[in-house]
């Protein structure tokens, strides 16, 4: 290699190395101090009593901070948190998802034995005849996710919260899936039974 090639490589080697430092972490210590206004509705450990609103807590660090800027930036439409989000930059909203991962999610109970069998169903499954794949395969068995992947926590999540984001997805109204649209195509193969099944088996499942 010539003299001037090899500088070329070696500065590039480390103008790669010191964007490669540069990658933000969330501070979950930090991040406590941020999250004031969002107790009101999300319970203050993220834990939401209200099934108007969703758990957050432990939902997965790399699922929370896509969230947070998709809903910031209005891939999300999150109506309740319009402009909530505007003073808070990657750093903060590193942060905040930081701290949220971080809580304990408390568990629900399935309030509907009826649709919880065919929940499970479903859940596990998946349904061999609408191509619908089961669930477990990416949320896990117990419904924890997979954060590295971007896979929320479903387990102990509301009912209501599951079936109205299910049903978004199906109608489009939630799009912020990516470019596979995995969700969007996966609600698509749900009836609206179906939806309320699963729902009702996710809110128990631990
Ligand atoms: C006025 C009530 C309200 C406040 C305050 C609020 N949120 Fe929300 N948030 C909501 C609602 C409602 C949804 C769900 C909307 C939907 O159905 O898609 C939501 C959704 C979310 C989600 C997505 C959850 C999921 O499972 O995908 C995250 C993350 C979130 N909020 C974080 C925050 C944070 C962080 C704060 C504080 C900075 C905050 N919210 C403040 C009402 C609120
Ligand atoms: C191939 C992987 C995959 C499979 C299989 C899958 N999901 Fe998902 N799911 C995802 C991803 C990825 C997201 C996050 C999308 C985003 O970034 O907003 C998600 C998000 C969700 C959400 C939104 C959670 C929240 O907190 O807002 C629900 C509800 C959900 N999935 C339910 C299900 C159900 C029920 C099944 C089975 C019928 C299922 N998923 C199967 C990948 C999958």
């Amino acid at each position: 290699m010539n003299k001037l090639l090899v500088s070329l490589v070696l500065s590039l080697g480390m103008a790669g190395t010191a964007y490669a430092q540069e990658i933000l972490v969330g501070d979950a210590e930090a991040g406590a101090g941020k999250v004031a206004m969002c107790g009101a509705c999300h319970g203050p450990d993220g834990n939401s009593p209200s099934a108007e609103f969703p758990k957050i807590a432990g939902l997965g660090e790399k699922y929370l901070y896509k969230q947070l800027n998709d809903i910031k930036n209005g891939d999300r439409v999150v109506v309740e948190m319009t402009g909530m989000l505007d003073d808070f930059d990657e750093q903060d909203l590193r942060d905040i998802a930081a701290h949220f991962d971080a809580q304990k999610t408390a568990g629900g109970v399935a309030n509907d034995a009826g649709l919880v069998a065919r929940g499970s169903e479903i859940y596990r499954g998946g349904d061999l005849e609408t191509g619908l794949p089961a669930c477990t395969g990416c949320h896990s068995p117990t419904g924890l996710g997979n954060d590295p992947a971007g896979f929320p926590r479903l387990s102990g999540q509301h009912a209501k919260y599951i079936a109205k984001q299910l049903t978004n997805f199906r109608e489009g109204e939630r799009s912020n899936d990516g470019e596979s649209m995995v969700m969007r195509t996966i609600a698509s193969r749900l009836s609206n039974k179906d939806i309320e099944a699963v729902s009702a088996y996710i809110q128990g499942l631990r």
